[in-house]
C-alpha cells in the first residue's frame, strides 16, 4: 500500500504514487520543448524574477486574474522554477506545483523547500495522483503553448477543481504567433513553430504550438469551463524603464494573452 503524504492536514492529501515519473511513462512521449528547457532551466530560474517580459508584463497580468488566494488550495500546473508557487505561498495559499522537467522541479524545490509539494509530472497524462475536486484554483502560466491537444488537459484541470473553482492560464498571443510565422502557416491549424530565445543567456531554439483563437476557447468550453475574462495585457511602467524598445513594440502588438475561466458543468 502506498503511504499517504499529508500536505495540508484537513485540506487534502496526496498519494505518493505520483513519484518517479509515473505520469511521464503514461504519456505517449516526452512533452515538447523539454530539450530546450534542459538547456534553459538554470538561466530561466536566475532571470525570471526580473526579466521584463515575465516580471513586468505577463506575471502582473496573470496574477491580476486570480481571486484572493489566501487559504485556498492551488495547483501550479507547469511551475518551472517556482516563481508563481512562491508568490502563491506568500499570499497564504496551499500549493501543489507540478512540472514535466526534472531540472525545473529541482530548481523549484531549491527555491521553495518544504513550503510547496513539488512533483514531476506531465500535464498530457492523467493527473490521477490528484483527487477530484481537491483544488480551488489551477494556475498554469506560459505552459499550454507546449501542449498540442488541450481538451484532455483542461478536462483534468476541471476534474481536480471543486465546483466554481478557477482556472487561470497565460500563453503567447495567437496573433503574435501567427504574425511571426504567417509565411509558412495555415492560421486555422494547430502547428508546431519555433523561436530562438535570446533573453535567458545563450540562444536556445524553443519549439511550441501555434493555434487559432477557436483552438484556445473551444477546448476550454468543451471541458466544461465558463470563460470569464481574457486579458491582452500591456507592459507596465517598470517594463518601460528597463526595455523601452520592446515596450514600444508591445504597446502596439500583443505578446501574451491571459485567460480566466470557472468550472461549470461538463458538456454531455
Ligand atoms: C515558460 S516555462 C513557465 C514556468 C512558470 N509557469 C513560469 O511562468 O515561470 C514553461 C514550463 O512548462 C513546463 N511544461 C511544458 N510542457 C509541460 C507538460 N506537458 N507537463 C508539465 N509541464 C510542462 C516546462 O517544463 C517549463 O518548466
Amino acid at each position: 500500500m502506498p503511504s499517504s503524504l499529508s500536505l495540508t492536514p484537513g485540506l487534502w492529501s496526496l498519494s505518493d504514487r505520483w513519484c518517479s515519473g509515473r505520469s511521464m511513462t503514461m504519456a505517449k512521449k516526452q512533452p515538447l520543448a523539454q530539450d530546450a528547457y534542459n538547456e534553459l532551466a538554470e538561466e530561466y530560474a536566475a532571470r525570471v524574477d526580473t526579466k521584463p517580459h515575465n516580471a513586468y508584463y505577463e506575471r502582473p497580468a496573470t496574477l491580476s486574474l486570480l481571486p484572493d488566494v489566501n487559504g485556498k488550495r492551488v495547483l501550479d500546473a507547469g511551475c518551472g522554477p517556482g516563481v508563481y508557487a512562491e508568490w502563491l505561498v506568500e499570499h497564504g495559499a496551499h500549493v501543489v506545483a507540478i512540472d514535466a522537467n526534472e531540472k525545473m522541479v529541482a530548481l523549484a524545490k531549491q527555491r521553495l523547500g518544504e513550503k510547496v509539494k513539488i512533483l514531476q509530472a506531465n500535464l498530457e497524462a492523467p493527473l490521477d495522483f490528484l483527487e477530484d475536486g481537491s483544488f480551488d484554483i489551477v494556475v498554469s502560466p506560459l505552459v499550454m503553448d507546449y501542449i498540442k491537444v488541450w481538451e484532455p488537459v483542461f478536462s483534468e484541470f476541471h476534474r481536480v477543481l471543486q465546483p466554481g473553482g478557477y482556472l487561470v492560464f497565460s500563453m503567447e498571443h495567437p496573433y503574435m504567433k501567427y504574425a511571426t510565422h504567417h509565411l509558412m502557416s495555415n492560421y486555422f491549424k494547430v502547428e508546431r513553430v519555433e523561436y530562438v530565445w535570446r533573453g535567458f543567456g545563450k540562444p536556445v531554439r524553443v519549439p511550441s504550438y501555434r493555434r487559432p483563437l477557436s483552438g484556445v476557447i473551444n477546448p476550454l468550453l468543451q471541458a466544461g469551463f465558463i470563460l470569464e475574462q481574457i486579458l491582452e495585457p500591456l507592459p507596465t511602467e517598470e517594463f518601460l524603464e528597463r526595455d523601452p524598445e520592446d515596450y514600444e513594440e508591445l504597446m502596439h502588438s500583443p505578446g501574451f494573452m491571459c485567460v480566466r475561466a470557472i468550472k461549470g458543468e461538463k458538456a454531455v
